[in-house]
């Protein structure tokens, strides 16, 4: 294999980039990608937006706009976005340019000489009372095979399934909720049962395919696949290119997987290279790669690989690298409800590395995985500040207040530090084979635990004790956990890019690439660059925010009577152990005497607590924290990150109601 061809499926330009795509999708691309061009192999990331069909109409119809004016918007917020963030191109094209109108034309007319498309009249859904078809979207009903109410005419979220609207029991149109009728119309059909033994085969031999890809394809097939309508009655989209099929368009789900050919040759356009396009679609030694979320699996597993070989000029996907579903707080995204974390929303307040990591170390790779906004804080704290951005720092801080700025030499190396360069060297290949395998989540772990062994290795060896008596065994010891960090850097650039690129200018690097020799990648004596935190805490004042957004800003006064306010008075409180904010408090609330652990040690002394009136939250879930059963919380404003106690104005006693 000499070529890699990576795509992303191209997301309707109908709405913003939210986490959901992310995780599925475009982030393992770009962590693969990244990671290709850091071993220097010939890899490009080709994408866009998918603008023809029906999910542009209904948003354009919700919203009062043309088709043209939404999908104009929405390519452009999400082609800024993904750059904000980090997401790479090397094209990122659109399927309304007249290239992919052509490109696709082309392909029908490849498929329909060879008998691959015949035309047929259907029975189709037509609303009365709107007087027009209703094809894919436009419908929605109960699922044939899941149950689910809420399926809509193309496809069922719920389970995945491929639907055509005539499949969807209980039917309804989507614009004015009546009951649709069926009418007569003739439709083109892509004869996906002259394929399937060939497609079977293939697919059986495709043993590398990730686990959750291949059973449901393989499950898919077993079904048998009949022909499938691949134009519409709607007026935006590619016009099928038959004098006898005046008005109508080709299916959505035709058009858009050819967009990964028309944005290749967009991009060799744009290159200067026309033909070049073909060195990879046509190149039996290109790996053709489709990362893709798991609701987009049998277009890109079964559909377009037929469409490919009925076409039989292109190479076939060598892996479709699909990843399960992503929850947000514990709940099943839902753009229509608002249930989601916008992309542009996020970068507005937050930078891109922290949400990649996360995504990354908790990417949904082989089951549905869950984002809270607690665990995003808590992965920032302790792992990118506390264990990461800690290593970097202090090595960084010791070089500048100690050895004036510059990397120092190394001499002789003891058995520690042997086994540090040999941990490298183990970390990096695991960490390699696990971007090689589609797995950020691995590689993530394995680069976190390396900073770890770092920061272990930086404690034992004392150098501020070294600093002071031994000055040639300090040099080393500095030289080689900046070694370290510049290795880190290197595996851990294609998660977290921007600060990959801050490690290289502090350490004064210009290049780097996967194989340079784990000792050789720093310059000793070289001079470090301008040195700056590398990733700041998230406080929970902002988390709280954050969700509080999520949750919509307006509550019922039921919700807030639901809260148990109480004055309660603090009678004994003691340190935690082993910890430096924890508090253990002992309440009288009126009607008890209880504990609750209160995270204000670093602001407050135990003994200048008692005594004092607080308001507390009492019907709060029991929670235990260190081994002490938390019953309520204390209610404090939180000011420069830090808790100020909520007291009263007069004295009321315990049990006192607040509200
Ligand atoms: N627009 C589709 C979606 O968001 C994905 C299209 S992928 C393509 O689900 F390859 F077909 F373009
Ligand atoms: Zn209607």
């Amino acid at each position: 294999m000499d070529k890699i061809l990576v795509t992303t499926a191209l997301p309707y330009a109908n709405g913003p980039i939210h986490l959901g795509h992310l995780a599925g999708c475009y982030l393992p691309a770009d962590v693969y990608v990244r990671y290709q061009r850091l071993r220097k192999r010939n890899c490009i990331h080709i994408g866009g937006t998918d603008e023809n069909g029906v999910p542009i109409t209904i948003k354009a119809e919700q919203e009062g706009k043309t088709p043209r004016e939404i999908v104009d918007y929405y390519h452009k917020t999400i082609k800024e976005s993904f750059a904000k963030f980090g997401i790479k191109f090397d094209n990122f094209s659109r399927t309304s340019i007249p290239l992919h109108y052509k490109t696709s034309q082309d392909f029908f007319l490849n498929l329909h000489g060879k008998g691959y498309i015949v035309p047929k009249i259907q029975k189709q859904f037509f609303c009365p009372r709107c007087q027009r078809f209703l094809p894919d979207r436009y419908v929605e009903g109960t699922c044939p095979y899941c149950g689910s109410e809420g399926a809509r005419g193309d496809q069922c979220d719920e389970c995945g399934k491929w639907l055509e609207p005539l499949d969807l029991k209980n039917p309804r149109c989507k614009l004015c909720g009546s009951t649709p009728v069926y009418r007569k119309t003739k439709q083109w059909f892509f004869r996906l049962d002259l394929l399937e033994p060939r497609l079977k085969e293939w697919l059986v031999s495709k043993r590398d395919w990730k686990e959750n890809v291949r059973s449901f394809t393989l499950g898919w097939i077993k079904q048998g696949l009949k022909p499938r309508a691949i134009t519409r009655d709607i007026s935006w989209g590619i016009p099928v290119p038959l004098p006898e099929a005046n008005g109508k368009v080709l299916y959505v789900w035709f058009d858009n997987v050819i967009g990964y050919i028309s944005s290749t040759k967009e991009w060799a356009q744009k290159l200067g290279e026309p033909e070049k396009w073909r060195d990879y679609w046509f190149s039996q030694d290109t790996r053709l790669v489709h990362f893709i979320g798991k609701d987009n699996i049998v277009f890109h597993a079964i559909n377009w690989p037929a469409m490919l070989m009925a076409h039989g000029e292109f190479i076939l996907p060598s892996q479709i690298p699909a990843n399960e579903f992503l929850t947000i707080e514990a709940k099943q995204m839902s753009t229509s409800r608002n249930w989601a974390i916008w992309l542009d929303d996020y970068l507005d307040r937050f930078p891109p590395d922290p949400l990649r990591y996360v995504l990354a170390s908790n990417a949904p790779e082989r089951s549905d995985s869950n984002f809270t906004w607690d665990g995003y804080r808590m992965k920032t704290n302790n792992e990118l500040v506390g264990t990461f951005g800690n290593l970097v720092n202090r090595t960084l801080q010791f070089i500048n207040s100690y050895m004036g700025g510059k990397i120092p030499e190394k001499s002789s190396l003891q058995a520690a530090d042997m086994e540090v360069l040999n941990k490298i060297n183990e970390k990096k290949k695991e960490v390699g084979d696990a971007y090689e395998n589609f797995s950020p989540k691995r590689a993530t772990e394995k680069f976190m635990e390396l900073a770890r062994e770092g920061n272990r290795y930086f404690d034992y060896s004392k150098p501020w004790e070294l600093r002071k008596n031994d000055r040639e065994r300090l040099s080393t010891v500095i030289w080689l956990a900046t070694s370290l960090i510049a290795n880190l850097g290197v595996m851990a650039e294609p998660v977290i890019p921007f600060t990959a690129e801050k490690i290289k200018n502090f350490l004064g690097i210009k290049h780097w690439e996967w194989d340079d020799v784990v000792g050789e990648i720093i310059n000793q004596g070289a001079q470090l660059g301008k040195t700056e935190i590398l990733f700041k805490p998230v406080s929970r004042g902002k988390i709280v925010l954050e969700r509080r957004k999520m949750m919509g800003n307006i509550i019922r006064f039921s919700e807030f009577e639901a809260l148990d306010l109480r004055i309660a008075e603090i009678k004994g409180a003691e340190r935690i152990e082993g910890t430096d904010k924890l508090i253990k408090l002992l309440v009288d609330t009126g009607g008890d005497t209880r504990d609750l652990v209160a995270g204000i040690g670093n602001v407050y002394e135990p003994e200048e607590l008692i005594g004092k009136k607080i308001v507390v939250l009492l019907n709060l879930e029991p929670k235990k924290i260190r081994g002490v059963e938390s019953r309520g919380m204390l209610l404090a404003a939180v000011h420069d990150g830090k808790p100020v106690l909520l007291t009263v104005d007069a004295d009321v006693p315990p049990g006192c109601v607040v509200s």
